[in-house]
């Protein structure tokens, strides 16, 4: 497979239960998202194993701070070797243009860039409570607009939302969506679901894939159909 769309969340604690999983893991058929949780506990060395083994990763701390601060953070991201790394879009046009030129500057223009809009926890009183007069469907739209102008490579997004970016944005502009459950599998504590296949069809380029993945009682055989799903639907 030459661009797996399956990004596994590793969300563990323990490197141990890190190397659980990733031994059964081949790098051509799947990615591997580090978040906070992770990263807070194993740090940067464990970033560089799996980078070293082979696996593209998406550094999923979402940075939002001012621009030197957040570039300098992207860039010590870049110098892990990672696949791709996020900041808030809610930091600015400043904070992400000047962010994706320190990468390109320092070399690491083929790193992905990408942002999220609004987290998808937020409902509109919460949304409300922080900026006022404007519906979630149309923050998330406005801030997607504002990656794209900043040199943002893409966002994260609910799978509905990719429904709606998908139109408004250019086709090379990435949609990343997490909330991904294979038919008849538990939703876990994720409200809006969608299979494999309908993201494909909403255009969404890659799938953020936990739970259906690392507590299956065979991780290989659930990404492996997760796959086929995907390459029968496009
Ligand atoms: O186990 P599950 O497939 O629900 O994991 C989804 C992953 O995507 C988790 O790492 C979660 O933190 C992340 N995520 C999400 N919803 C968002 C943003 C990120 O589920 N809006």
């Amino acid at each position: 497979m030459n661009d797996p769309k399956v990004i596994v969340a590793l969300d563990f604690d323990t490197r141990q239960q890190v190397d659980q999983l990733v031994e059964k893991l081949n790098p051509s058929e799947c990615r591997l998202k580090v978040g906070k949780q992770l990263f807070t506990h194993e740090g940067p060395a464990l970033v560089k194993h799996l980078v070293a083994s082979g696996f593209d990763v998406f550094l999923d701390l979402k940075f939002h701070d001012i621009p030197n601060t957040v570039a300098k953070a992207c860039i010590a991201a870049a110098d892990l070797g990672v696949w791709m790394v996020n900041v808030h879009a809610s930091g600015g046009q400043k904070m992400m243009s000047h962010t994706r030129e320190a990468l390109d500057a320092h070399g690491a223009s083929k790193v992905k860039l990408i942002a999220v809009t609004v987290l998808t926890s937020m409902d509109q009183m919460q949304l409300d409570d922080v900026v006022g007069g404007i519906s979630i469907e149309q923050q998330v739209l406005k801030l997607a607009v504002l990656s794209k102008q900043s040199g943002l490579d893409g966002v994260v997004c609910s799978a509905q939302e990719a429904q709606m970016l998908r139109h408004q944005l250019p086709n090379d502009f990435q949609l990343v969506t997490p909330g991904i459950r294979p038919a008849g599998s538990s939703a876990d504590d994720q409200t809006r679901i969608v299979t494999p296949e309908d993201a494909i069809n909403y255009g969404v380029d890659y799938m953020v894939v936990g739970r259906p993945i690392t507590k299956a009682n065979d991780p290989v055989s659930a990404l492996r159909t997760i796959n086929e799903q995907i390459a029968a639907t496009r």
